[in-house]
């Protein structure tokens, strides 16, 4: 029995890595995200108290502003294959809800891209928002998405658990994926039908024959760069690759994730939403891009925009 894998994360090495930071609640004004709650006393658990990551370099998530990435033409496209079989449970850990693999073999990995080598899957969770005006941790040209999908690897050349690749700068991959309002996605109700049964925090249920693969967007473009998790312990051990292409959910999909709980049982009611880590400074970094960015036609919208405001 593998009991170790269904800790949560944030159990497992947050309270030891709860270190003094002065993490900014309040996203950046231009993101729309003002309104929220700036108050404290309001935060979740996960936030609360003092937490740092001394001399932290490379914090997630950022902004990513497309005029600044570096076209990188030796990034091929990343290559996911994922055994629908290793799917083993989903559960709500008070904070968002993981479907979590069995991590044992090499049955799910993800490699090329800027991996060397294969990383082994290990979870997927979204971060979203109480409405469809903010909600994903990394932003595009300031652009906020309504949620973030984040599947998570870990790098099984080296290191020999999870638990051990997350302290190391190498020992992650983690895939994210915008979500966008539109139609909706057949692949993802599956996920979303089970998800009331595990709207209460620890609750933990079975989930099987899922292929992850079924979340990623077509098109193969992404921008890569070298950052953080987004939750304590906050280590810098990951090699985030964002896909440029969001994919489309509906409205009443969201709206079940938002009927989520942050609480337990027993527990005054609080809904599991705008569970994102604000945006962090990008300091001394290089976010490469796999495809080559459309230069003239932003330029030719900013001539415009600035036509506009001129006039
Ligand atoms: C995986 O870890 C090993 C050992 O630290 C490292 O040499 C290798 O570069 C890592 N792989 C990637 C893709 O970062
Ligand atoms: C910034 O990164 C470049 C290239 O990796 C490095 O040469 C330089 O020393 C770094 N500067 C600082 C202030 O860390
Ligand atoms: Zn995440």
């Amino acid at each position: 029995m593998k009991v170790v894998s269904i800790i949560p994360l944030i159990q497992q090495l947050g309270r030891r890595a709860f270190i003094n930071q002065k993490v900014s609640q309040v996203r950046h004004c231009s993101l729309l995200g003002c309104n929220l709650q700036d108050n404290r006393a309001n935060l979740h658990p996960l936030w609360k108290g003092e937490i740092d990551v001394p001399g932290g370099s490379r914090q997630s998530p950022i902004n990513i502003r497309i005029r600044d990435s570096v076209f990188h033409p030796q990034l091929a496209p990343v290559h996911t294959q994922y055994d629908p079989n290793t799917c083993l449970h989903i559960w709500n850990n008070g904070y968002s809800f993981f479907v979590e693999f069995d991590d044992s073999t090499d049955k799910s990995i993800v490699s090329g891209g800027p991996l060397e080598n294969p990383f082994r899957l290990k979870q997927f969770h979204f971060h979203w928002g109480r409405n469809n005006d903010w909600g994903s941790e990394h932003t595009v040209d300031s652009r906020v998405f309504p949620a973030e999908l984040h599947l998570v690897h870990w790098n099984c050349s080296k290191y020999r658990t999870f638990e051990e690749a997350i302290m190391e700068p190498n020992g992650l991959a983690v895939i994210g994926v915008f979500l966008k309002i539109g139609k909706q996605h057949e692949k993802l109700q599956k996920l979303v039908d089970i998800l009331p049964s595990v709207r209460y925090k620890d609750a933990l249920t079975e989930f099987n024959y899922f292929d992850a693969s079924c979340l990623l967007p077509s098109c193969v473009d992404y921008w890569t760069y070298s950052g953080s998790l987004t939750t304590p312990p906050l280590t810098e051990s990951v090699t985030w690759i964002i896909m440029k292409k969001p994919i489309e959910v509906d409205h009443s999909q969201l709206a079940v994730f938002r009927s989520l709980l942050f609480t337990a049982v027993g527990e005054e009611e609080k809904y599991m939403v705008d569970n994102f880590r604000p945006l962090q400074p990008i300091m001394n970094r290089t976010v490469h891009s796999s495809f080559e960015p459309a230069l003239q036609i932003s330029h030719k919208k900013k001539s415009e925009e600035h036509r506009q405001q001129a006039g």
